[in-house]
């Protein structure tokens, strides 16, 4: 490994190689000039190793029974539910479309935990005929209508309910969800109508409790203080209705570092921690140890991937004190992160990645909009058109919440590991932008 690539933004197999930047034994800024740019690359070994160190990392901070539930919303695609699947996860899914995905990958549906403010008719409809794992309920109407719905079936629908758990999560406004104003979960004082409603439904069993605070968290004490919550509320509803949870799920959100000054995501500490929580809570309370499950996205997904742009044009910076633009030719519409959370991130040019990086650069984006810039400023070579640029940790809600802005395509997505490239997800042909246009 070069000194020159921070190891714990890159994926594991990174290495440069003849001035040239390499990933999964492959050339990069060759998969570039064979599958065309915007590309996006997933590197196998980076991303089997994540899920494995989950895995060891729970069982050795938790003895009781946990579960590590891959949140798909970070980027779900067949092939890569195939790798969860055989990796041993579960998975969080939010839409119809996202358990659609999962089933053809072969997840067993008692894996799944299906979530969502405002799930349809039609897609709890789906859960319950495909006999998810749980449903995190997060609504009193909500569960009104899976009360409904469930009635007739043969097999009650384990629920968990997810709760708002009052706890202002320090990471950016628009990914915060723990504060009792959120749009998310059952405010507590709702939580006893709840569990009365569900006392009431045959088709329902109550399985345990849930939040999610927010993402990108790198204060553990926070998750801590959730399982305190969703612990207390559960010994209250022991002591008032009898009911012994045995699940807790504390959500995802574990953050994880973007540019080289940033921290390395601590999965075993946040284990550690969470397994440490719920051990010494239970016993404080002297309530059974339940089952733990964990729902993380963005610690998994992030530094598997990385984002491959070719440099169209350059522009000399306006004056001199100021950087000189590079522009590419994706941006805000693969990568809306920056423009949305102000999102920092690093580069590379993957074709001359041992050059000294003697010059500051915007890396501004295709689109038409003044903020899709994609890094402010960061230290490169000289670079001119026709270069690669590299950005690595884009794993996470680039491609997943990626759009068609000014008619665009979206990108391809390629699985690179031990030297082969294979696409797991193809760019999108300029016939299915169009797809859904009509003439008058
Ligand atoms: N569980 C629930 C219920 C969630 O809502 C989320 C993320 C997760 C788990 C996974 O959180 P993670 O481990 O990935 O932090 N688009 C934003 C992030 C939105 C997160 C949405 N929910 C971003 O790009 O930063």
């Amino acid at each position: 490994m070069n000194s020159y690539l921070a190891r714990h933004i890159w994926p594991d197999t990174a290495h440069i190689i003849h001035n040239r930047l390499a990933i999964g034994g492959c050339d990069v800024s060759a998969l570039a000039d064979r599958y065309a740019t915007p590309l996006y690359l997933l590197d196998e070994a980076t991303l089997r190793t994540t899920m494995r160190s989950y895995q060891d990392a729970f069982s050795a901070a938790y003895y009781v029974n946990h579960g590590i539930h891959y949140a798909s919303k970070a980027l779900l695609n067949t092939a890569l539910t195939q790798i969860i699947v055989e990796e041993g996860l579960g998975l969080d899914v939010v839409s119809g479309t996202e358990l659609l995905v999962a089933r053809r990958a072969g997840m067993p549906m008692d894996r799944i935990h299906f979530h969502g403010n405002a799930k349809t008719r039609a897609e709890l409809e789906r859960a319950l005929d495909w006999g998810v794992g749980a449903i995190v309920v997060d609504s009193l109407d909500e569960l009104a209508q899976l009360a409904q719905l469930s009635a007739e079936r043969a097999k009650p629908q384990n629920i968990l309910l997810r709760i708002a758990p009052d706890i202002a999560a320090r990471t950016h406004a628009h990914i915060a969800t723990g504060s009792a104003d959120s749009k998310f979960g059952l405010p507590l004082t709702a939580l006893e109508h709840a569990v009365a409603r569900i006392q009431d439904a045959p088709g329902l069993r109550l399985q345990g409790l849930h939040a999610h605070i927010g993402s990108q968290i790198f204060a553990l004490d926070q998750f801590c203080a959730t399982i305190d919550v969703l612990l207390d509320q559960a010994v209250h509803l022991r002591n008032c209705f009898g009911v012994i949870i045995d699940e807790i799920s504390p959500g995802g959100g574990l953050g994880v570092p973007y540019v080289a000054d940033m921290p390395p995501a601590d999965i075993s500490a946040y284990a550690a921690i969470l397994g440490q929580a719920l051990r010494d809570g239970c016993a404080a309370r002297n309530f059974p140890p339940p089952r733990l499950t964990v729902e993380p996205g963005r610690s998994i997904i992030a530094r598997a991937g990385v984002a491959l742009y070719r440099i169209v044009a350059t522009r000399s910076p306006a004056k001199p004190s100021l950087p000189g633009h590079l522009h590419i030719d994706g941006g805000m519409a693969d990568n809306i992160r920056p423009a949305l959370y102000g999102a920092r991130y690093t580069a590379l040019i993957a074709n001359r990645a041992n050059a000294p990086a003697d010059a500051v650069w915007i890396i501004a984006g295709r689109y038409c909009e003044t903020g899709d810039i994609l890094i402010r400023d960061v230290a490169l070579p000289q670079a001119a058109p026709g270069d690669i640029v590299a950005i690595p940790v884009v794993g996470a809600y680039t491609l997943s919440m990626s759009s068609n802005y000014n008619l665009t395509p979206r990108p391809a997505l390629i699985l690179v590991r031990d030297g082969n490239a294979q696409i797991i997800q193809r760019r999108e042909s300029e016939d299915e932008v169009l797809a859904r246009d009509q003439q008058l």
